[in-house]
């Protein structure tokens, strides 16, 4: 097991394309890093520079103490698995599993062989599979035969591209808790590729969001919910997805389309002498007035003209028109763009309780705390609401729950075993 460390790595391809440009990030031994971003954005690169299988233009890449830039890929000592699970269909369950372990002729015996692949199958519950050949086996069960074989290599690291995106959605839900599982139990050091909400955020101890071959930003899955550096991040992260709306600043009064804001000293200090900002509201932040019933005091309250409703059965989702103001037009279709979205940035969603009983065509009472509100720059796109103090906090925090799971997991396996 290894800390794994990009230093100002970079990827130009052979017809010049530069897809990956300058990142740095440290892995610590242990832990569990995600990768996201678009579709094109870089992070099957990373990865694949990381196992080997692409050249590093520049930077370096350390592994442990070790420099490993110009190593083969097995001299790594890493596991990746695919998003396509490549199993031999002529070997068993058990050959397919042992099968990193015989390409290492005569390293192992027969019984070391059994005694690996019996760990990997207990591990991931395929002791009752192991006679049996991949083209019987469930969508499920083939993803954890290529997570077997990661593990009987008893690599210093594993890396996963997407590996989950070829299983329907309940299977997904089921090998993402497995896969946390397995990290835990094993404490090994792992990179995620995916670009799946979920996975993203439940699986993580942080995320790295990219975008174009740049890193935007790492942080605890909740440090990057509550405290997104710009526009993109912010926009990529929860779903459905952060409603930016704009804001014109008149003296101490910030017109949203749909209310007005009174700005607060704190945040006239940071708009500066902006004219107009972008403003990022969660859609959960919204509350329906008529279910609350004591009045809250400094909150935002408005009514306005709902379009359509959908009804989750844990939330009720509203969709609300406005009219958006034509200076930030063109970067919110520029961030809709970055995003790989819809082009729905002329409506809000907000996300109500599911007892609400706005519908379809309603006017509905609505009412949002202004804390909650993010004020994003128009041209570069950062938050000007960002507070590095709370990310430190977050994160901190995060990494003293990180630690405390990985030593119960550890308890629960020693319990186990004695
Ligand atoms: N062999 C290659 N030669 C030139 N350009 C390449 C090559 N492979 C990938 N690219 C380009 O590099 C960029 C990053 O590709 P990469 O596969 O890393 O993206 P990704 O983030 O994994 O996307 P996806 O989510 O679609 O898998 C893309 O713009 C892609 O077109
Ligand atoms: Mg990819």
């Amino acid at each position: 097991m290894a800390a794994i460390t990009l230093k100002d790595i970079r990827k130009t391809y052979g017809d010049g394309f530069l897809a990956v440009k300058g990142v740095s990030l440290d892995i610590a031994d242990g832990e569990f890093v995600i990768l996201v971003g678009p579709s094109g954005c870089g992070k099957s690169t990373l990865l694949r520079m990381i196992v080997g299988l692409e050249d590093i233009t520049s930077g370096e890449l350390r592994i442990g103490d070790k420099v490993v830039n110009d190593k083969a890929p097995r001299d790594r000592h890493l596991a990746m698995v695919f998003q396509n699970y490549a199993l031999y269909p002529h070997l068993t369950v058990f050959e397919n599993i042992a099968f990193p372990l015989r390409l290492q002729k005569g390293k192992f015996t027969e019984e070391q062989v059994r005694e690996k692949v019996e760990f990997a199958a207990n591990t991931l519950e395929l002791q009752d599979h192991l006679q049996r050949k991949p083209a019987n086996l469930s969508g499920g069960q083939r993803q954890r035969v290529a997570m077997g074989r990661a593990i009987v290599r008893e690599a210093n690291a594993f890396l996963f591209d997407e590996p989950l995106s070829n299983l329907d959605a309940k299977l997904r839900g089921q090998m993402r808790t497995e896969i946390a599982r397995m990290q835990r139990r094993l404490g090994t050091t792992t990179v995620y590729v995916t670009h799946d909400q979920t996975e993203a955020m439940t699986l993580g101890d942080r995320v790295a969001v990219l975008r174009k071959g740049e890193l935007q930003q790492v942080a605890s899955p909740r440090g990057l919910y509550e405290q997104p550096v710009n526009l993109f991040v912010a926009g990529f992260i929860g779903s459905p997805p952060m409603n930016f709306l704009p804001g014109e600043v008149d003296g101490d009064t910030l017109h949203l389309p749909v209310a007005d804001v009174p700005i607060s000293p704190e945040l006239k200090e940071k708009l500066g002498d902006r004219k107009l900002v972008i403003v990022g509201l969660r859609p959960e932040h919204f509350e329906d007035a008529s279910l609350t019933k004591d009045s809250r005091e400094g909150v935002v309250a408005f009514d306005v003209n709902v379009d359509v409703t959908e009804w989750l059965g844990s939330d009720l989702y509203a969709y609300i028109p406005f009219e958006t103001h034509a200076d930030v037009a063109s970067k919110l279709e520029e961030l809709d763009r970055d995003l790989d979205g819809e082009g729905m940035r002329t409506q809000m969603v907000v996300a109500l309780d599911s007892e609400s009983r706005v519908r379809d065509g309603d006017q509905a009472s609505l009412w949002f705390d202004p804390a909650k509100m993010m004020v994003f720059d128009p041209e570069g796109g950062e938050n000007l609401t960002y507070d590095a103090g709370k990310v430190r906090e977050v994160d901190q925090q995060n990494e003293q729950d990180r630690k405390a799971s990985i030593q119960r997991a550890q308890e629960r396996e020693a319990a186990k075993a004695s």
